[in-house]
């Protein structure tokens, strides 16, 4: 009995794939997606279950949300995994997500790389542990001339740290006379940040109900178009994506100037 309802809801949820998939006009796809995958401590918490479980379910989210990406034509794909405020939560959860990201990228390097994604990072990775180092080195050097989707990972970012680090960057040219002060425009700025040659996200995705960016790209959201959603991250499936990407195609974005109408 619980099997066929299980496999009842799996049917209907297919079906909301199916029909989402539909909808999603193709060739207006974001180039540049961005999530800050929330809600992994509350969704073991309801559990009742440890939070180092939710971060676990929420790596699954990661790989499935990659997959379709992946399929879709994303070109570009950023999610918040650590922040530079994280540092402050209890040793053992800060240390099992530092395994776990090693983890993921060990398991998961075979199959990302035979679907052409290409692994990057984002963030002050001279201050992950070593071992963390390591396992990102590898994956960049094995999946570094993939042409697919860029897989983005923030690691020990922070929006406020990455605009401090180009300013510092553009003083030191400055200074040096390679550039003078009356180049620095957003193009320069632009060229300075972590995300130095990617487009800026059409699409910030936010689950678990908070709404704030929580010191997330700071510089590179300031059009983009948010898609708040209640939804636990690890719960968080492949329609969610596609409902956030569907809502996305019906905005209207206008930059601040005016529609023809
Ligand atoms: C996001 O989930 C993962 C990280 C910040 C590393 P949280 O751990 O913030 O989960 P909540 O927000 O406490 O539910
Ligand atoms: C943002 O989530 C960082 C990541 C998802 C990695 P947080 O859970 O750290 O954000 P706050 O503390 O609720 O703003
Ligand atoms: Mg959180």
């Amino acid at each position: 009995m619980l099997r066929r309802i299980t496999n009842l809801f799996n049917r209907k949820e297919m079906a909301d794939e199916n029909m989402l998939l539909q909808s999603v006009d193709r060739n207006r796809i974001p180039k540049h997606i961005a999530i800050i995958m929330d809600g992994n401590g509350r969704w073991a918490r309801r559990r009742g279950m440890p939070r180092s479980l939710g971060h676990r379910a929420g790596a699954e989210t990661l790989r499935n949300v990659v997959k379709l990406c992946s399929e879709l034509g994303v070109q570009y794909l950023t999610c918040y995994a650590f922040s530079t405020e994280n540092w402050k939560r209890p040793q053992d959860e800060v240390s099992f997500l530092m395994d776990l990201l090693v983890e993921y990228l060990e398991k998961e390097i075979e199959e990302l790389h035979n679907n052409n994604v290409r692994i990057n990072a984002i963030g002050r990775l001279d201050e992950l542990p070593s071992q963390a180092q390591q396992a990102l080195a590898r994956a960049f050097h094995k999946t570094g001339n993939n042409t697919g989707l860029t897989l983005n990972l923030a690691l020990n970012y922070g929006g406020r740290r990455e605009i401090t680090d180009a300013v510092i960057e553009i003083v030191n040219r400055v200074n040096k006379g390679e550039i003078k002060c009356e180049e620095i425009n957003d193009v320069l700025i632009g060229q300075s940040l972590y995300t130095a040659g990617m487009p800026d996200p059409e699409l910030l995705i936010r689950p678990s109900g908070d709404c704030r960016i929580s010191n997330f790209l700071l510089w590179q959201l300031a059009y983009t178009e948010f898609w708040l959603s209640d939804v636990m991250w690890p719960d968080f499936q492949r329609q969610h994506l596609l409902e956030a990407i569907v809502g996305f195609q019906q905005r209207e974005r206008r930059f601040g100037g005016l529609i023809k109408k």
